[in-house]
């Protein structure tokens, strides 16, 4: 009997073909994230999904679907690198593998950080405003100035893949690196970027610029809430393409108020799309709608390594990128 897969989100048209060879298809044509609700009418009957990373994989939907009588879901083949709409504990108790999609997304996002820390420290989006209101009277000394990168400090919350590979590019720019991160971080990487462990507190105090990149689970939720965003050093920037529940976002236009902070660079949000009224008003916030990874290219492997993990499966081959904790 051939396999059924839910795909919930547009794919490129080679990623439907590959499918179709293998699956039958039942393709949503809805450009909104599906709610839990929809997920529970339209997952059972099927032994795989492919879901985007806002699409809601509760234990409800994972139980429902995983008890259907004919195609029990067997698969889940995220596309995305971060699985935190997927509860694990459920897939591990029901024994359905995840694939996701490590690796492919990582020079995309750690572009797009530095771009996002380029614009916050200097200014960029602010002083485009500046200019296309007419305010832009004559060149001043002071006009705009920003955080200069060369000498500065900065801190990474998190040095896996992403984390060290903004690393690289701000070693570019003349950064300094100072990190803490969970576990290990091979030898020669540490070398390479001359980077120096800190603890949290050392980090929030000493970086000039800090960035995130941890995963978000129970223990990295709201790491940076208002005690840890008040402890940062005087005139710091903080930039998150990581996710949005890493920061307590509530917070951050006091700590740009009447704290240490100079600006905030966020391509990630607690519920996203919505983004919080006390930070939309802000000139000294770059807001972007998680874009991280949103090159042609990229989203476009990113697809296909959800497909390839699909396509193995119904072939009974070995699943690559499965996520393993
Ligand atoms: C991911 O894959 O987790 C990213 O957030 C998408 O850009």
């Amino acid at each position: 009997m051939r396999p059924r897969v839910f795909v919930p989100a547009e794919l490129p048209r080679d990623c439907l073909q590959r499918l179709e060879a293998v699956a039958d298809l039942s393709l949503r044509t809805e450009q909104l994230p599906p709610s839990e609700d929809e997920m529970l009418r339209r997952l059972p009957g099927h032994d795989a999904c492919i879901p985007l990373l806002t699409y809601p994989m509760t234990r409800q939907v994972l139980e429902t679907a995983s008890a259907s009588p004919d195609h029990p879901l067997k698969l889940v083949a995220q596309v995305a690198v971060g699985i935190d709409n997927i509860d694990l504990d459920a897939t591990r108790q029901l024994g359905i593998p995840v694939a996701h999609t490590p690796g492919v997304l990582t020079e995309a996002t750690a572009d797009l950080t530095m771009a996002l820390m380029l614009a916050t420290t200097r200014r960029i989006v602010e002083a485009d405003r500046f200019l296309r209101d007419g305010s832009w009277s004559h060149w001043s000394l002071h006009l705009l100035s920003g955080l200069q990168l060369q000498g500065a400090r900065l801190g990474i919350l998190g040095l896996g893949r992403i984390g060290t590979a903004v690393a690289r590019r701000a070693r570019a720019f003349g950064m300094k690196i100072l990190f803490t991160t969970e576990g290990e971080v091979p030898e020669d990487v540490v070398r390479e970027l001359e980077a120096e462990r800190r603890t949290l507190p050392q980090l929030l105090a000493e970086s000039d610029v800090l960035t995130v990149h941890a995963p978000l689970t129970d223990s990295t939720h709201h790491i940076l809430d208002r005690d840890a965003l008040f402890a940062m050093k005087e005139g710091a920037y903080l930039v998150n393409t990581a996710r949005g529940g890493l920061v307590d976002e509530t917070v951050l236009a006091e700590a740009l108020e009447d704290g240490p902070l100079a600006g905030v660079g966020l391509d990630v949000y607690a519920d996203e799309p919505s983004v919080p009224a006390s930070l939309v008003g802000r000139d000294d916030i770059v807001l972007l709608p998680h874009i991280g990874s949103s090159t042609v290219h990229t989203r476009h492997r990113m697809a296909s390594m959800a497909v390839d993990a699909v396509v193995a499966w119904a072939n009974n081959e070995p699943v690559p990128h499965l996520f393993r904790d």
